[in-house]
């Protein structure tokens, strides 16, 4: 008998934990939890409060044994943890809309994970994820850390760049891609097997199989008019046929802000004026769900929480912990050390492919599909632009944000990238220890 697992989720006040207690729950005869500690810190306790009552309530729905534990020291939670999982977000939702808005004054696209928007997130969260992994170093060296927090492809290559943390980072896009084309040909999700190579929030499927068959083509012909392909954050507006069927892969939901980068920000700066950025548009969201959640009559996960882009996560989360436990060595989009398994990337660079998952963790498995001229420059462009980041993110050095934000396609010019830079330096910080030490900000 295997024995049972400590968890720490990092960030439990989140809005979205209920969703992670149902997939503890759905599995918890498959996987059994000893402890359970959610972390917050005092800033987030009433949320934290709400969050664990109501997650004490479908644990006992269930008649499950997991100990549940709300705490404010970290290293409490993660101390012996088998595994530690992250779904931080530094400076709350009122710094994301800080990131959504600053681009969006210089015409840009502001967006939470990529771009400037996602660029400011990551300078803020790169030394939380650095300290959080100084405690797992600490106090629990064989935890596995599994990342949700964004930009969970920057952030996974900050941790394999600078610690001795083993860790897998996760997306909800791999499984919802998984799903949304289960429904596209009206399967069950697990007849659906996909093949996906990039970066995280900028992962190609290059093979789409259902049943064993490749019908990778007449996925590419259907995805083109508007087809329920995308991610409850971001706007389905179809892609164009030819451009799709000449790529030959499948994007993400998020390429539409590289591939219809005009229709995309005039979509952001016409709901900006009428409902705001998509941060005020979640924190409305999660007002309404904290009130549910408050209601001592609810047991279960509400419905609403699939409004939020990031439905689904806890899936990706438990499959992947399910795996590792049970030593299963099936397969799973993640993001790792690439390794040379896309040779146009640096071997210590994190990508999001298919991995086998067994009881060593995550290992990467060779594309069948070569990587195409078209796709390998957004790509090999992307990824420079995350290296250059997490430098600058762990540094604080002013001119290699400067190149980060220059290069990116989403911002591409100096001048636009010295404005939006200031502006990112001078409103976040209080987050950005990492700078401060330098006179930068007259810069
Ligand atoms: C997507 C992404 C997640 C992101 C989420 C945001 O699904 O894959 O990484 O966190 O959307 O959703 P929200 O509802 O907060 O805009």
């Amino acid at each position: 008998m295997k024995k049972s697992l400590k968890i720490a989720v990092i960030g439990g006040g989140s809005s979205y934990t209920p969703e992670l207690i149902e997939g503890f729950i759905k599995r918890q005869d498959i996987l059994p939890i000893r402890e359970l500690y959610l972390v917050d810190i005092e800033k987030g306790r009433k949320k934290l409060e709400i969050v664990g009552a109501l997650a004490k309530r479908m644990l006992e729905k269930a008649n499950s044994t997991i100990d549940l534990k709300l705490t404010y020291d970290r290293r409490e939670a993660i101390k012996d943890a088998d595994f530690v999982i992250t779904q931080i977000r530094v400076g709350l939702l009122e710094a994301r809309a800080r990131d959504e808005h600053i681009p969006l004054r210089y015409n840009c696209i502001g967006q939470e994970t990529t771009g400037a928007g996602g660029f400011a997130k990551a300078l803020r969260t790169i030394p939380v994820i650095l300290d959080i992994c100084k405690d797992i170093e600490d106090l629990a060296p064989n935890a596995m850390l599994l990342n949700f927090a964004n930009p969970a492809g920057i952030l996974t290559e900050a941790v394999l760049k600078h610690t001795n943390v083993k860790t897998i980072g996760l997306c909800n896009i791999p499984i919802g891609t998984k799903m949304q084309i289960a429904k596209l040909c009206e399967t069950d999700v697990s007849n659906v097997y996909l093949e996906m190579i990039g970066i995280n929030h900028l992962n190609w499927t290059t093979r789409i199989l259902v049943e064993g068959n490749d019908i990778t083509k007449e996925v590419l012909t259907k995805a083109s008019s508007s087809s329920g392909l995308t991610m409850k954050n971001v706007p389905d507006f179809g892609w164009d046929a030819n451009f799709l069927t000449s790529l030959g892969a499948l994007p993400c939901a998020y390429h539409r802000y590289f591939y219809m980068k005009e229709q995309m920000l005039k979509e952001q700066l016409d709901s900006f004026k009428t409902t705001g950025t998509r941060a005020q548009v979640v924190k409305r969201v999660e007002d309404e769900l904290f009130e549910l959640y408050k209601d001592p009559e609810l047991d279960i996960k509400p419905p609403q929480l699939q409004e939020r882009g990031g439905a689904y996560y806890s899936e990706a989360a438990l499959d992947l912990i399910l795996s590792i436990y049970t030593n299963k060595g099936d397969i799973q989009t993640v993001n790792v050390k690439n390794n040379g398994i896309i040779p146009c990337l640096p071997n210590d660079a994190a990508v999001e492919v298919n991995c086998v998952i067994n009881s060593d963790g995550a290992h990467p498995i060779q594309p069948r599909v070569e990587i195409a001229p078209q796709i390998r420059g957004l790509l090999q462009l992307v990824k420079a632009y995350e290296e250059l980041t997490v430098i600058a993110g762990v540094t604080g050095d002013y001119k290699t944000a400067l190149q980060a934000l220059t290069i990116h396609p989403l911002v591409g010019s100096v001048e636009l990238a010295e404005k939006i830079l200031k502006d990112i330096l001078v409103e976040n910080k209080d987050y950005l220890p990492q700078f401060n030490k330098r006179e930068v900000l007259q810069n």
